[in-house]
């Protein structure tokens, strides 16, 4: 049975287009896997704070020696990875919030980057420990990133999932984009900014 992880990070609802997409590309994928489980996992109703002295003291923390309360300070972060490792794939929301990432999808990053969890260096290097799995980045912004275009440069979205995941040991990686969202406010409909990151999901199912 396939599984799949579906991670939303707007902190908004109906209006928000990332999550428009999400939707779109998991209801697809139950389409053709009828049997499959999915896992949701919204992170603006996860409680995430930043990591502490505390956290970070559990986490370096040889496992059999932590105590019941360094159990505790990691609890979220051990839900978080047994996600994860549950899943065959991903498939994640993202707006773009000040050229990168929102600060709830960063939260999540701190939590679920562990070293003997999901990455380990061999030899010096590091040996990300998520194999065999893959992930979709479904990203909506209110500018357009197009490669070639002056503002290109200032998407720092991609080149951090695509680092930051391959750490972890996705290497398997694809990016939609829904750009131009804010395009919204001078009267262009949803359904025209969302359709070219629609029809790519589409693609994929089409050619799957
Ligand atoms: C706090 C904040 C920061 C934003 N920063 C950017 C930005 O740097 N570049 C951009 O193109 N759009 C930016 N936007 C616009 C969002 O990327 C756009 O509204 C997108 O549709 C958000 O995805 P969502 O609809 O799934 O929430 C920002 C929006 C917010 C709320």
């Amino acid at each position: 049975m396939k599984t799949i992880l579906r991670i939303d990070s707007s902190p908004l609802d109906s209006a928000s287009f990332s999550r428009h997409l999400t939707a779109e590309f998991v209801q697809k994928w139950q389409h053709m896997n009828p049997d499959g489980k999915v896992i949701a996992r919204d992170l603006a109703t996860t409680k995430l704070s930043p990591v502490n002295a505390e956290w970070i003291g559990a986490a370096h923390s040889p496992e059999p020696s932590l105590t019941p309360r360094q159990r505790e300070v990691l609890a979220l972060s051990e839900e978080l990875i047994a996600e994860l490792n549950a899943a065959d794939e991903f498939v994640i929301g993202v707006p773009m919030h000040n050229f990168s990432i929102p600060a709830t999808l960063k939260l999540w990053i701190d939590q679920i980057v562990r070293i003997g969890k999901t990455t380990s260096y061999e030899n010096g290097a590091p040996a990300g420990l998520l194999r065999n799995k893959k992930a979709t980045f479904l990203v909506a912004s209110g500018g357009v990133y197009s490669p070639g275009t002056p503002m290109a440069a200032m998407n720092f979205v991609e080149p951090y999932l695509r680092s930051v995941f391959g750490f972890i040991g996705v290497t398997d990686t694809r990016f939609v984009n829904a750009s131009g969202t804010a395009r919204l406010q001078y009267g262009i409909d949803r359904e025209t900014i969302l359709q070219p990151a629609l029809a790519s999901i589409h693609a994929h199912f089409q050619a799957a």
